[in-house]
């Protein structure tokens, strides 16, 4: 009998969601410094992971300036309160440069590194043998399959996809991909985290480019390749989209937006998936600017010119 009690007692326990209260977020570029941000700013512990000081400096500062943006808007008439807001958000956020030796105490960790599978493998194989057993690992992959990802680690089942949206402390979805392998407490935890970030979650499987990418992305290439076949100006399809379809960007403004980089690795990713696919097909301008690295804002040119 006693057994019986001990035995359902560890089966609740086992089946008890996880409460994520220290984060892990590893890559420092638009994304990760993001979801650093919105983590901190909502109670959270975070380590921001990124390969050297100098880009983590440009997170810290990239934090702080959208800080401001959120506290001007939030504490309009209390500007001791916003001021306190972004003191106490920076104070939630702490940096290293070595993913291993911060995750010894984490309870999830968000990669947002670059889109590179075999990169991704040896982040989450090394990051596997360092984290406690209960760590559920997340990628914001916007290409790649978390299935593949989560393959490179022994804990498929504490595994999911974590896809934000760009800017992150202002876009309020989060799509939460739940593959084969990963189990019911990890994408229920997950689901939690998003809200206890003041997100809306969605479910999805682990399909190429999740929702929102699987329409938007080849959305966006359509309007490409009508600029490129002459069609209509960008600025005529951008103002088009935006006044004809109540869209707050344009598709080449959201296009710089995102990253150019961005988009032909999804693309690239997909079209490889279904090389016959007309949505998939690649486009020679699209190439051409990323070659030149003209990648949009980031770079100060993709299809604008940027200040
Ligand atoms: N941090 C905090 N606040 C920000 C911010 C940031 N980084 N960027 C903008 N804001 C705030 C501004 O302070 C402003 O606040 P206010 O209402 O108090 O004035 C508000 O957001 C609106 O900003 P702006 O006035 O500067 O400019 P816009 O009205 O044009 O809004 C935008 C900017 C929110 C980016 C809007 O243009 C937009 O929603 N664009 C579409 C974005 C989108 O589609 N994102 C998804 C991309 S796909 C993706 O990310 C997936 C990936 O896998 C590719």
């Amino acid at each position: 009998m006693a057994f019986a009690r001990f035995a359902s007692t560890s089966a609740t326990a086992a089946a008890k969601k996880l409460v994520v209260k220290h984060v892990t977020v590893v890559g420092g570029g638009q994304m990760g410094a993001g979801i650093a941000q919105v983590a901190a700013s909502t109670g959270h512990t975070v380590i921001l992971v990124d390969q050297s000081d100098e880009i983590l400096n440009k997170s810290k500062k990239g934090i702080e300036d959208s800080l401001k943006k959120v506290a001007k808007k939030r504490f309009a008439d209390k500007p001791e309160a916003g001021a306190e807001f972004i003191e106490k958000t920076l104070k939630n956020i702490g940096t290293s440069t070595d993913p291993v030796s911060v995750v010894h105490s984490t309870d999830l960790v968000v990669e947002a590194i670059v889109e590179n599978l075999s990169a991704k493998h040896d982040l989450f194989k090394t990051l596997d043998k360092f984290a406690p057993e209960h760590t559920i690992f997340a990628s914001n992959t916007s290409s790649l399959p978390i299935t593949d990802i989560a393959n490179a680690t022994t804990r498929q089942d504490r595994f999911g996809g974590l896809h934000f949206f760009n800017p992150v402390p202002v876009m309020k979805l989060v799509e939460v991909v739940k593959t084969p392998m990963t189990s019911e407490k990890t994408f229920e935890s997950l689901v939690d985290f998003t809200k206890a970030l003041g997100k809306n979650p969605v479910a999805c499987k682990d399909t190429p480019g999740f929702i929102v990418n699987r329409l938007l992305v080849p959305y966006l290439m359509e309007a490409v390749r009508l600029f490129e076949r002459g069609d209509a100006t960008k600025e005529d399809i951008d103002i088009a989209m935006k006044l004809g379809a109540g869209y707050p960007m344009g598709p080449f403004e959201l296009l710089d937006y995102v990253g150019l980089d961005t988009s032909k690795y999804i693309i690239d990713g997909w079209q490889s998936l279904d090389p016959d696919n007309p949505l998939f097909a690649p486009s020679p301008l699209l190439n051409k600017l990323v070659e030149e690295k003209k990648l949009g804002k980031k770079t100060g040119e993709g299809f604008y010119k940027h200040k």
